[in-house]
């Protein structure tokens, strides 16, 4: 009960990122009734179940767990390239902007920006460095699916296998970022393994829309997780009884990518009520799977915005001037879902009249 005049404060409704979930009970209770071992010693039974069953799903011929996306994704670019070379990758791609330049630091590579997220065969091949000894070795094209920046949409199957076959035809490696692939298979219908077809390595995350606290799995051939093993361990990623940690990451396979749809569905609610709104721009018929962008069309500053919703409890992350992002996942539930509806219409309202 609470004590008389005591304020109740509603719980946030944080549509920040889908990185923000916490493990809910069940997952919390396979966490703690894990098998583990050491797993630098490659005796963790519950790592080694995760890797197997991941690599199956994505058709590759082994895994390995990693601490985060980043990781993974840095692993690849270091195993597939040499210093010197240059990597092709998508406008605003996660290795961009936000992976503190570890290209460049871990790996020696540049990183060489098509113009949008998604590109052709067209724009890999105006992308290839010339075979000259003064230009850089271009040795590696990466994929990140679904484009996080890129509003959460998924790769038209057709664009992402070409590209994959102009990438082959001039002997480049592939790497999918498949951060969220999970969210374009359960947006989709179509397989991890299909998405992946083609791809020399994949990183799969299990702590965004999935909800694990922690851990991302890359997969590959054999000879390529043994290399990324090595690195994995040099750069301080050796775990020990990480069994509890991927143990959340078997339950997510089993409970919670069955429910990603319902991220898909209320993003898609929201996105079509708030396209209606004063203030408010939205590409409804972009709105593929759990992200959605927003553009603040109001002059008032979009950070005044982002503070009124703060205060009234609805959490978004600002994507730089007059953009913000909304991010659906597990702890958003209906209410959340109206909360927030509710209150981007009083705030696009309110700052209408301040700012005409
Ligand atoms: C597309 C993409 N790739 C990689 C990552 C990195 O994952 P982590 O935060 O686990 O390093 C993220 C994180 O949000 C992401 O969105």
């Amino acid at each position: 009960m609470c004590p008389p005049h005591a304020e109740v404060v509603a719980m946030p409704v944080d549509l920040r990122s889908d990185t923000v979930t916490r493990p809910t009970a069940a997952m919390r209770d396979a966490m703690a009734r894990a098998e583990v071992g050491d797993d630098v010693y490659q005796e963790d039974p519950t790592i080694k179940a995760l890797e197997m069953r991941i690599a199956g799903l994505l058709g590759k011929e082994a895994a390995l767990f990693v601490p985060s996306g980043t990781m993974g994704n840095q692993l690849a670019i270091k195993v597939h390239t040499r210093p010197g070379d240059e990597v092709i990758v998508g406008a605003l791609s996660h290795p961009v902007l936000y992976e503190c330049g570890a290209a460049a630091a871990l790996s020696g590579v540049s990183l060489a920006e098509t113009r949008g997220a998604f590109f052709s065969a067209e724009d890999v091949r105006a992308r290839v460095q010339p075979n000259a000894y003064y230009m850089p070795r271009t040795r590696l094209v990466a994929f990140e699916n679904t484009h996080n920046r890129g509003g959460g949409r998924v790769w038209p199957l057709g664009l992402l296998d070409e590209a994959v076959r102009e990438a082959r035809s001039h002997n480049l490696a592939t790497h999918l970022d498949g951060a969220r692939l999970w969210n374009a298979v359960a947006a989709t219908g179509t397989t991890a393994e299909r998405f992946a077809q083609g791809m020399d390595s994949v990183t799969v995350c299990l702590s965004k829309g999935l909800g694990a606290p922690v851990g991302s799995v890359l997969a590959g051939t054999k000879s390529l997780i043994q290399a990324a093993r090595r690195l994995r361990k040099m750069w301080g990623g050796g775990m020990r009884q990480a069994g509890i940690l991927a143990a959340a990451g078997l339950y997510a396979l089993d409970h919670e990518l069955p429910r990603l749809h319902e991220d898909h569905a209320r993003a898609r609610t929201f996105a079509k009520a708030v396209a209606g709104m004063p203030g408010y721009e939205i590409d409804v018929e972009t709105v593929e799977t759990n992200i959605v962008n927003v553009r603040w069309t109001h002059k008032a500053d979009v950070r005044l915005a982002l503070e009124m919703l703060r205060d009234a409890r609805v959490l978004v992350s600002s994507l730089g001037p007059g953009q913000m992002r909304v991010v659906f996942h597990r702890d958003v539930d209906d209410a959340g879902l109206g909360r927030a509806i509710e209150s981007f219409e009083t705030i696009g309202k309110l700052l209408g009249m301040v700012s005409s």
